[in-house]
């Protein structure tokens, strides 16, 4: 069986993020998404969610192409759960590019192009100035 991880915050989820999780699980079998808790987001990457963890799990556990979610609580992370989960390819948003070749030792890695003009800070963006 061939497993794939990728990882994000999935935050008002989209159709952006629908297409992502959609090419990733081409990749392989079975789709392992690590899931930014609430405490990364807003220290490491400066962002406040609108969904908390545990909803933001829910909407993703009810979509066909993931088959288990996980929680992202650092940066440093990924080396440990490429090796836990057996993985074989590492999938993120071109958004990315460049930033996780340092795994290209341990898997493949891919960066898909991001589905354009969409995005959760666009949505509640747009949402704030109606
Ligand atoms: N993604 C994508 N296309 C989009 C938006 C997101 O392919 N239009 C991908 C990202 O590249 C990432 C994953 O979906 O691999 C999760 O992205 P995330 O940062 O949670 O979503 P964004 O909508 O980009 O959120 P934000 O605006 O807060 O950065």
């Amino acid at each position: 069986m061939k497993r794939v991880i990728t990882y994000g915050t999935f935050d008002l989820l989209h159709y952006g993020h629908i297409n992502l999780l959609r090419r990733a699980k081409q990749y392989g079998d079975y789709l392992i998404v690590a899931l930014s808790t609430d405490e990364f987001n807003w220290e490491e990457k400066r962002k406040k969610c609108y969904f908390d963890y545990e909803k933001r799990k829910q909407l993703l556990e009810a979509i066909r192409y993931v088959d288990l979610v996980i929680p992202e609580e650092s940066w440093e992370q990924k080396r440990t759960d490429v090796r836990e989960y057996h993985v074989d390819t590492f999938v993120m948003g071109n958004d990315w590019e460049g930033k996780f070749d340092f795994l290209k030792e341990f898997c493949e890695v891919v960066y898909l192009p991001r589905t354009p003009e969409i995005s959760t800070s666009q949505i509640k963006k747009d949402l704030n100035d109606r």
